[in-house]
């Protein structure tokens, strides 16, 4: 039996901002054989596909989507031993964190950092979801996807997928393949992974914690910042980080703390949070800069603002629309630039919207909207 193909289903709810427009078509597809009847069904009505995770790193317009939204709906775990490891196979719609806690519960170590964190497994390779010293692309061995032109299936290795810092082949290059499950390589008995200075704070009294002790501590983290899913929390709806910590030369982060030393923001230069990487460029903390920039947490913009928790999640509450968001998350960006020379780049993928937001010039030509 084929799927069932809805239309004007409205996505909102599907979306952890529950903000945008309705799917012109929504097709839930159960196995691959119903992936490749949506994508022909769309191919004939000449229609664009969009495949639907958890929906907690996505911004809709208020428009919706005129095409076909499709969900993948296979879920499952399969545990098996390859080796000194244990790869762990989910299909694509498990929830992420019930990987994470059935890894944990059998004491396989790779994934603990990334435990609290929403969505569907086989998003997680998309933006290379990271976290507290883990990212996915650490323990990813292997993933099947389905080839969207050929509409064949097959098995991607790690090194095709392109990872680097909340990227991947799939992110810069969508419309390639879609994600149907994920195999993780994960150790027995191994030790946690502690390198994120807040999570070895956290855990300092522990001489040897255990994967579960990790998993925890995480989730408390993640809950002083309104980023485990709580229907009580009043920053719940939103997507975690709305930018990516930006990534500079090594002149311009020294630049930047030199500023935040002459405008008294820090007594030292090396009190602002600042993560060099292997190239020389240097990793500055977003979430730093916008509350330094002078985006105070807790703003509003009528129904939309900054969470009182976490000055990088952008939250909205209740009533507004995704047009509300987007002045927002412009207004953050045009201050962050104003006052740092930086441009913050979003991390959520947009559908039926477009980021920046542009502006039709009398040239008769589409260019970015900058503010400043
Ligand atoms: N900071 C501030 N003000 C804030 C928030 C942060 O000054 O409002 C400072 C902190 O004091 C710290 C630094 O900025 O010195 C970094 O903050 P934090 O440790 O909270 O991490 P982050 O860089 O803001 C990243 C990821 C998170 C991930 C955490 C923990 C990105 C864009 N975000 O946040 O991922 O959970 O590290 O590893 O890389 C997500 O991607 O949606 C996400 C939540």
């Amino acid at each position: 039996m084929p799927p069932v193909i809805r239309e004007y289903v409205p996505l909102a709810p599907l979306t952890t901002f529950e903000l945008g427009g309705p799917a012109r078509f929504f097709c839930q597809a159960a196995t691959s054989q119903d992936v490749v009847w949506a994508l022909r069904w769309a191919r004939d009505e000449n229609l664009p596909v969009f495949v639907l995770g958890g929906g907690s790193n996505l911004v809709v317009g208020d428009a919706g989507f005129p095409g076909l939204v499709l969900q993948l709906i296979a879920r499952g775990l399969e545990f098996r031993s390859q080796g000194d490891h244990v790869v762990l196979e989910a299909q694509a719609a498990e929830p992420w964190d019930d990987l994470v806690a059935a890894a944990v519960a059998r004491d396989l170590a790779g994934i603990e950092c990334l435990s609290g964190i929403p969505g569907t497994a086989g998003a997680t390779p998309i933006q290379n979801v990271g976290a507290y010293g883990q990212e996915v692309a650490d323990t990813l061995h292997a993933l099947r996807v389905l080839d969207r032109r050929s509409l064949e299936v097959r098995a991607l290795p790690t090194a095709e997928c392109g990872f680097s810092y909340r990227n991947s082949v799939f992110k810069r290059e969508p419309g390639q393949a879609i994600v149907l499950s994920v195999c993780f390589a994960l150790r027995p008995g191994a030790q946690p992974v502690l390198a994120y200075r807040e999570l070895a704070n956290a855990l300092a009294g522990h001489a040897r914690p255990s994967l579960s002790e990790v998993r925890e501590t995480v989730l408390d983290l993640r809950r002083k910042k309104s980023l485990v899913y709580d229907a009580r929390d009043p920053n719940r709806r939103s997507a975690g980080s709305f930018f990516t910590n930006p990534i500079v030369s090594a002149d311009q982060a020294a630049a930047v703390s030199a500023q935040a030393v002459d405008e008294k923001l820090v007594q030292a230069p090396e009190e602002v949070p600042q993560y060099p990487l292997p190239d020389g460029r240097v990793k500055l903390a977003a979430g730093w800069l916008v509350e330094r920039a002078g985006v105070k947490r807790g703003l509003r913009m009528g129904p939309v603002g900054v969470s009182g928790a976490h000055a990088l999640a952008l939250v909205h509450h209740g009533g507004g629309s995704t047009a509300d968001l987007i002045r927002l998350a412009v207004h953050v960006r045009d201050t962050v630039a104003a006052r740092f020379g930086i441009t913050l780049q979003p991390e959520p993928v947009f559908l039926g919207v477009t980021w920046p937001p542009r502006i039709f010039s009398a040239q008769g030509s589409w260019v970015e909207s900058i503010s400043r």
